[in-house]
């Protein structure tokens, strides 16, 4: 079998992450995540956008400067001042990366740009051939990508690479695409444009989560084609997010059966601890049950799932939490809970004690899981407790 194709995992946790009302972080925050990401084995940070703030130019320098493996993006639009800026910032730079993009669908173009899309394609070429007066690397996405005529997009495409653009990102900037749908976006650009492999052209998937399928839509791009994925970390995001990082690589990684074609370089033990990170430093908080990293992702309360654990774990478990750094699974305690799941519990927590003490201690245990929402291993220790005293007594 051939070596699986390497993803690249563009994060742009501090570029469109950071977009995401309510997470603006500081240069310090910005500095530790980014180490943090380069240590998970991010290919590529997009570090912010130059022109927007002084925050984020020095941003865009000081990860450029620091960051010895990663390549260190700063995003730019088609627009003179903003590629000069992005230039600036990333002077220095061990890896830099300009990312400029430009509108092409229909609605963008009539509604924002008043343009036609020959004007817009002009100017990107331009852009990219400004931009890459300062990088060898640059990356240049159609914004609304998904939602432009395929013809506009193979057009813009071929301009935009012959004018030096090294990777294309093709964005679902609105989150409208379906994964069927947007694989054949890939596919069909590799079948018009043999350039695209001819010259090793990058093709990118950067996906929003609004229908809740970014994720899908990143993985239907790669077997399309695409060979990086932009995600953040969380998914956090404009409006519901992008493409989370954790669960695309835990996807191809637990998948690999499925997907053996293709492999990331994310150590997948450290994205717990960054994710936890990310979720401080930002102030946003991780739902519980979010896939991978929420606080219910490796906890079991059903008694038929309890008792399938402690039997043997795959039997409910598709990963192993210590892949991705929580330390261990959860068999929580609760009004759904069997006996096996208590009786373990209660050894755990040092006991010995008999079968007829475990069954009175069972049933108390059974009747205040019914009035109250989280059963505490203190809980269990009073009712143990009191049941061993009125045994002695
Ligand atoms: O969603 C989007 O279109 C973007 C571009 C700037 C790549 O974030
Ligand atoms: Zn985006």
């Amino acid at each position: 079998m051939s070596e699986p194709t390497h993803v690249r995992i563009f994060d742009t946790t501090l570029r469109d992450g950071e977009q995401s009302p309510g997470a603006s972080l500081n240069h310090q925050e910005k500095m530790e995540i980014a180490r943090q990401l380069e240590a998970l084995g991010a290919d590529i940070i997009e570090a912010g956008f130059p022109i927007t703030s002084i925050g984020d130019f020095d941003a865009v320098h000081a990860i450029g400067r620091e960051l010895e493996r990663a390549t260190v993006c700063g995003l730019s639009r088609c627009v003179a001042r903003d590629i000069d800026r992005a230039g600036e910032a990333l002077k220095g730079a061990n890896h830099p990366r300009i990312h400029v993009f430009a509108a092409t669908s229909k609605i963008h173009l009539e509604h924002k740009f008043k343009k036609p899309f020959e004007a817009i394609k002009q100017i990107s070429v331009d852009a990219v051939k400004r931009a890459r007066e300062f990088v060898d690397d640059v990356e240049f996405s159609p914004e609304d990508g998904s939602r432009t005529e395929l013809n506009h997009l193979v057009d813009i495409t071929a301009a935009v690479i012959e004018a030096g653009a090294t990777t294309i990102n093709i964005p679902d900037t609105v989150g409208y695409a379906v994964p069927a749908e947007y694989g054949r976006i890939f596919s069909h650009l590799r079948e018009q444009l043999p350039v695209i492999d001819e010259q090793g052209i990058v093709l990118s998937a950067h996906c929003h989560n609004d229908l809740g399928l970014a994720v899908a839509n990143s993985l239907a791009a790669m077997q399309g084609g695409a060979r990086q994925i932009e995600c953040t970390i969380n998914g956090i995001g404009e409006r519901a997010g992008n493409a989370a990082l954790e669960e695309i690589v835990m996807a191809i990684h637990t998948r690999g059966d499925y997907y053996k074609q293709y492999r990331t370089s994310v150590n997948t033990k450290k994205i717990y601890p960054t994710s936890r990170m990310v979720s401080h430093l930002t102030g946003l908080y991780v739902q519980r049950n979010k896939a991978i990293i929420g606080e219910n992702a490796f906890a079991h309360e059903a008694g038929i799932h309890q008792d399938g654990m402690l039997k043997n774990r795959s039997t409910y478990e598709i990963m192993d939490p210590r892949d991705i750094g929580v330390p261990e699974s959860k068999l929580v305690l609760g009004k759904h809970s069997g006996r096996h799941a208590f009786r373990d519990r209660v050894q755990h927590l040092g006991y010995k004690v008999d079968d007829a003490t475990i069954e009175k201690a069972f049933e108390k245990f059974k009747a205040l899981a019914d009035k109250k929402k989280d059963v505490y291993d203190e809980d269990i220790e009073a009712i143990l407790d009191e049941q061993l005293e009125s045994g002695s007594a």
